[in-house]
């Protein structure tokens, strides 16, 4: 989960990882540590916590070394401490190793180098790999230029689990070796420097041309060049890949945090995600997916895989491909999807929906799919991300870097894009009324003018959070596809708020959670089906009798003497109201963080990118 960035080049290191890292924070913030080669030795500086207090280190800025490696952890095996924090070394002091991600064998390692005379500074599991390295480098007899990679490679070979891993060495000065299984790394390219980053925002101030790892292939860095080898040792050829992601786009523009910021940034990252799908002739379009009607009508089940936020987005995306194309869809929690043997045959497609496309059980549960013979189809925000190389089929939500833990964006692009899949299918397969896909089509294209027109709640929301940032527990509730969006509500609130919060189905409250309604409580219900409405406000009226204070957010007219407070949105197709419906909720979630003072881009325990299981 953690960050880490490189560079080799013709400027000081030392400031242009730092800058790096602070990009990367949001990635994990336990620790913080930065290694260069100085005059050919190893400069190693670490700290507990934050980013801010490695560059505030005395003696930082002594650092003149034109390479060095840098990591902000995300403590795995360890807890975060000095001596826990990357880079790790090797008992002679002849390399520094930053690493992401779990070594699982670790315990078998430690024994092993313990045997052979090695001793360990810390309790992680990332200090077997500089000493590994080691081990192997001085058992080989041979004196060649491949001897540094060799060294890493065999070290490599003997690690179990995930990892990204750069390394550099007191005695090739002028080298780093990059490798990754299972956890991001990029490397950026421009003449004679090289950088590389866990993620592209974070080194696209440096250059917009990218080179992609895949598992196992490992990268030999110099200043002007990079060679790329399998685990074989084999050379292999690589383009690099150009990404049209603007650098400001991963700044705060002015805004006090990302999470603002990319709340605000959603009528443009949907009219992105929109883009041209729609084309000419009112179709819906994937020139990349080449599903034919044959395929679609043989398909027994397609199951939505993702976690998080990404998974409730699935939810929306099984609503509207079982309306529209009458086809069973099951959304499932990857972590559990890839442990519970799910029945998967060639007559079934699977949907992976990761922003980061990084996410380990994602990549996982898609690996799974794959060996059972299903069909993989990934939906992420980052181009060339791990899941995006895995799946079969990739489609791109293009709704620009998402840098806050909390996802906003994100989750509202995936919904109109597994929305506007489902219509795709539904076309191939005519299994809906054209005027009724005619309509929905409509209704995308307003959606980015009414995501605007619901940012106008912003005032009254942060008003409102001044009067309930002390609740202690929140209810959310909906009935259909609004209790999908109960449920992105309540974990965005508890991420950042750190507010206990429940959402419930409305009509499955009063078999069991009505117990815990008491005076006072807040309960915020999501109103947007005009078929449902009734029955959900029935619900509404179960706690209200019970002394529940309520929120209320709807497209209906209702009778608002009803309730403490009504947040009206715009009107939309049912299959697109979470777009609309979610955005006062991820203001209150922001409002309440802010108004509890606490960091809302970084929230305790939590990282952007879940890279480990
Ligand atoms: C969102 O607010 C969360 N931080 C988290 O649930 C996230 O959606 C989840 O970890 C999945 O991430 P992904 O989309 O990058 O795979
Ligand atoms: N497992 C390593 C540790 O705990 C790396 C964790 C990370 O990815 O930040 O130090």
């Amino acid at each position: 989960m953690c960050g880490i960035v490189g560079y080799i080049g013709t400027k000081k290191a030392c400031p242009i990882l730092l800058a790096g890292l602070s990009r990367l924070e949001y990635r994990g913030y336990d620790s913080a540590g930065i290694s260069t080669i100085e005059k050919n030795r190893l400069s190693l500086m670490k700290v507990k916590g934050r980013v801010k207090n490695l560059a505030n280190l005395d003696g930082i800025d002594n650092l003149e070394g034109t390479i060095g490696i840098a990591h902000t952890r995300w403590a795995t095996h360890g807890k975060p401490s000095k001596d826990n924090s990357h880079p790790h070394q090797d008992n002679s002091k002849s390399f520094s190793v930053v690493h992401n991600g779990i070594i699982e064998n670790y315990n078998e390692l430690r024994k092993f180098l313990t045997d052979n005379g090695y001793s360990f500074y810390s309790q992680t599991d990332t200090e077997v790999i500089p000493n590994l390295i080691h081990y192997y480098f001085t058992k080989d007899i041979a004196n060649d230029e491949l001897k540094f990679l060799r060294a890493v490679k065999n070290a490599c070979l003997d690690l179990k689990g995930s990892f990204a891993i750069e390394v550099i060495s007191k005695l090739y000065p002028d080298n780093m070796i990059v490798v990754r299984q299972d956890s991001p790394l990029v490397i950026g390219t421009c003449e004679d420097e090289k950088y590389l980053s866990s993620d592209i925002p974070a080194i696209l101030s440096y250059t917009r041309d990218f080179y992609l790892l895949n598992d196992l292939e490992f990268a030999v860095l110099t200043r002007n060049m990079v060679k790329f080898y399998d685990k074989d040792l084999n050379k292999i050829e690589k383009q690099t890949q150009n990404i049209e992601w603007n650098a400001s786009a991963a700044e705060k523009d002015g805004f006090d945090d990302f999470m603002l910021k990319e709340i605000y940034e959603q009528p443009t990252a949907i009219r992105e995600t929109i883009g041209s799908r729609i084309n000419l002739d009112n179709k819906c379009e994937f020139d990349e997916l080449q599903f034919t009607k044959k395929y679609l009508n043989n398909l027994n089940k397609i199951y939505i895989v993702a976690c998080g936020t990404a998974m409730h987005a699935g939810l929306t995306g099984k609503n509207a491909i079982e309306k529209l194309c009458k086809i069973p869809v099951e959304v499932d929690i990857a972590s559990e999807f890839r442990y519970r043997d799910p029945i998967i045959d060639e007559k079934t497609l699977c949907i992976f929906i990761s922003q980061s496309g990084e996410t380990a059980d994602t990549i996982a549960a898609l690996k799974l799919s794959k060996e059972k013979g299903a069909k993989t189809l990934a939906i992420s925000n980052v181009i060339g991300s791990s899941i995006t190389r895995e799946a079969d089929y990739s489609i791109y939500t293009h709704a620009g870097p998402e840098i806050a833990v909390a996802s906003t964006k994100a989750y509202t692009s995936q919904v109109v894009l597994i929305n506007i899949l489902a219509i795709y299918f539904a076309e191939i397969l005519e299994s809906c009324d054209i005027k009724i896909l005619n309509n929905i089509k409509k209704d995308i294209l307003d959606l980015p003018k009414k995501i605007e027109e619901t940012l106008k709640c912003n005032e009254i929301i942060k008003n409102f959070a001044k009067t309930i940032y002390q609740e202690k527990d929140v209810f959310f509730l909906g009935r259909g596809i609004d209790e999908t969006v109960a449920k992105e509500a309540s974990l965005k609130l508890k991420e950042i708020s750190y507010i206990h919060s429940d959402s419930y189905a409305a009509g499955e409250l009063k078999h069991g959670p009505i117990a815990l309604i008491e005076n006072g409580i807040l309960v915020i219900s999501i109103l947007t089906d005009s078929n449902l409405v009734k029955k959900t406000i029935s619900n509404i009226q179960e706690v209200i009798t019970r002394g529940a204070k309520t929120l209320v957010i709807t497209n209906q007219k209702l009778d608002k003497n009803m309730f403490d407070k009504v947040i009206d949105i715009p009107e939309t197709n049912c299959f697109f109201s979470p777009i609309l419906s979610i955005i006062p909720l991820q203001l209150l979630a922001y409002y309440i963080s802010k108004e509890k003072g606490l960091d809302v881009d970084k929230p305790r325990n939590l990282a952007k990118s879940v890279t480990v299981e």
